[in-house]
């Protein structure tokens, strides 16, 4: 396959997929990736514990909420999923936890203002470069002064069990659709960050359950 091939889809695209996978093989896709156990979101919590209102942006099957009523949380959780059926498995799962709202994270309009926007096990790189700047200009829009957004990305530079046609840009088939996504590094974030306003952006890497390598970035308005 050629290499331009691989940089073919856009967000929009990429939603099939979701809608198609069915909330079990989701799951088993969370443990062969390490993040059924919450490693991710422990890192994530100092952040977190102290805050009102979290905003999860591209929910997925309900992993994230999971952790936090885990955590008894006691702030407002916002839970944002565009696609249909796993919008529909949370509202039918997860409401009164959290208020789900069925919404395209390209124009999101939260109800308030939240203090963390939590963006998870990847769900960044389902979007194209253009569309990441402009998502991370939204979601700044939505946050309290004072705010984050704590993203984890795959570690760049490290081989995924998706084709790549660089270091960037990959492509994923499987029975539920293709996806093709934007990895972003560093330097991506923080000219996405500085556009947006925000004033710094901190990394840390780590190692999921199943040793996939792994980057958490906290944006910080
Ligand atoms: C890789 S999954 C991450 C799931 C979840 N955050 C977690 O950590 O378990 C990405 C999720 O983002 C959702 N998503 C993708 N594009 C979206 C968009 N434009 N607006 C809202 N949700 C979106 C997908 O449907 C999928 O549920």
């Amino acid at each position: 396959m050629q290499a331009n091939s691989l940089k073919g889809n856009n967000n929009d695209k990429n939603i099939d997929f979701y809608n198609n996978i069915g909330v079990d093989p989701f799951k088993i896709m969370a443990e062969i990736g390490g993040f059924d156990s919450f490693i991710d979101l422990e890192l994530a919590y100092e952040y977190i514990k102290n805050t009102n209102a979290v905003v999860e942006l591209g929910a997925g099957y309900g992993r994230c909420i999971d952790f936090l009523k885990k955590k008894k949380y006691k702030g407002k959780i916002y839970a944002v999923e565009y696609s249909n059926t796993l919008a529909m498995h949370l509202k039918d799962n997860y409401t009164p936890h959290a208020t789900i709202l069925q919404q395209d994270i390209k124009k999101l309009k939260l109800p308030t203002k939240v203090d963390i926007a939590l963006w998870m096990w990847s769900g960044f790189i389902d979007f194209t470069e253009s569309e990441q700047q402009e998502c991370i200009e939204i979601v700044c829009g939505q946050l309290n002064e004072g705010g984050k957004i704590i993203m984890d990305l795959p570690r760049f530079g490290v081989q995924t069990f998706a084709q790549h046609a660089d270091k960037q840009h990959i492509h994923f088939e499987s029975p539920y659709g293709n996806l093709d996504c934007f990895i972003p590094n560093l330097e991506n974030i923080e000219k996405y960050a500085q556009k947006a306003g925000f004033k710094k952006v901190a990394m840390k890497d780590y190692k999921t359950a199943t040793e996939k390598e792994r980057s958490l970035y906290i944006l910080y308005k």
